[in-house]
């Protein structure tokens, strides 16, 4: 383990000496099988002699005021263990003081905004919350300088953001963007399911049957839907699950992430329901 953004750079740097390829996954930790996908999608990118990095670091700026920053969950020896079952080279887990230094006049103060895709669906509920992920992971890939990082789909638009930052700031490396990894009965893994109930677990399903419900939709029509229709169908099928609140439904062009009044065949949906306390999201191509 590795908690020194110097220590960190200097591995980086011996490793580029020696023309060994990086593999990284950038994650706020308390892992599970969808993280877990991810690290072996980095070890298939960079092979055996390769190597792969996974940073566990819960970052205070893409969290707003009245978010769940204090109570995230945690569990840095579960993590080190899933971590070496599955082949990870290094775990970097700098502290707060290690990133963003708070010393007096000199405390921290530089910040990455993307700022078109940042802009709808999260950018709306969480206003600061991609300018945190990106200043995060510039830092993080100044840090680890990997050739290739790997992102799941299931934050779909942060990996369209940060595949821009990546494009507009000239990173030298590849994004990937691997699947969902979801539980048995639909629901995609997150950190955040922790916080269920076992009945708000039940519940939490809301979010994968309407998006099944949006994808059986698109396949029976013939022509396209109204984005409004569709949308007013999906709130009262959600509804139906009394600890469900949704906070936005949008269908969008993938690449742009711009609205579509008309949904078809390749368009994305996103959501983001609120099950008891505990905002969940999810997404994908109908
Ligand atoms: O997806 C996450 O877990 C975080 O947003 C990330 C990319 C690790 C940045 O803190």
């Amino acid at each position: 383990m590795v908690t020194s953004v110097a220590g960190m750079q200097q591995l980086a740097k011996s490793w580029q000496r020696k023309g060994v390829r990086v593999g990284f996954v950038p994650t706020m930790g308390y892992l599970h099988a969808g993280h877990m996908s991810l690290v072996k999608r980095a070890r298939q990118m960079v092979g055996k002699s390769g190597k792969v990095v996974v940073s566990i670091y819960v970052n205070p700026t893409q969290f707003g005021p009245k978010e769940d920053l204090s109570r995230y969950p945690r569990d840095l020896k579960r993590d080190q263990q899933l971590c070496r079952a599955e082949g990870v080279d290094v775990l970097f887990v700098p502290s707060d003081q290690e990133m963003y230094p708070q010393n007096g006049i000199g405390a921290y103060s530089t910040y990455v905004v993307e700022e078109t895709l940042s802009r709808g669906m999260e950018g709306v509920s969480r206003p600061t919350h991609f300018r945190g992920v990106t200043t995060i992971v510039a830092k993080l890939f100044n840090i680890v300088q990997p050739q290739v990082a790997v992102f799941g789909a299931k934050d779909f638009q942060q990996a369209a953001v940060v595949q821009r930052m990546v494009r507009d700031l000239n990173f030298p490396l590849k994004i990937v963007v691997a699947p969902t990894h979801r539980e048995p009965d639909g629901l995609a893994m997150s950190s955040r399911n922790k916080y269920l109930s076992t009945d708000e677990r039940q519940q939490a399903l809301a979010l994968s049957l309407a998006i099944k419900a949006a994808q059986q939709a698109v396949k029976s029509s013939k022509q396209s839907l109204a984005a409004n229709k569709l949308r007013a169908n999906l709130f009262k099928l959600i509804s139906q699950h009394p600890a469900a609140r949704v906070d936005y439904i949008e269908f969008f062009d993938p690449q742009t992430l711009q609205p579509v009044t008309q949904v078809s065949c390749g368009t994305q949906m996103a959501l983001a329901v609120f099950v008891g306390r505990t905002r969940l999201i999810d997404n994908a191509r109908l």
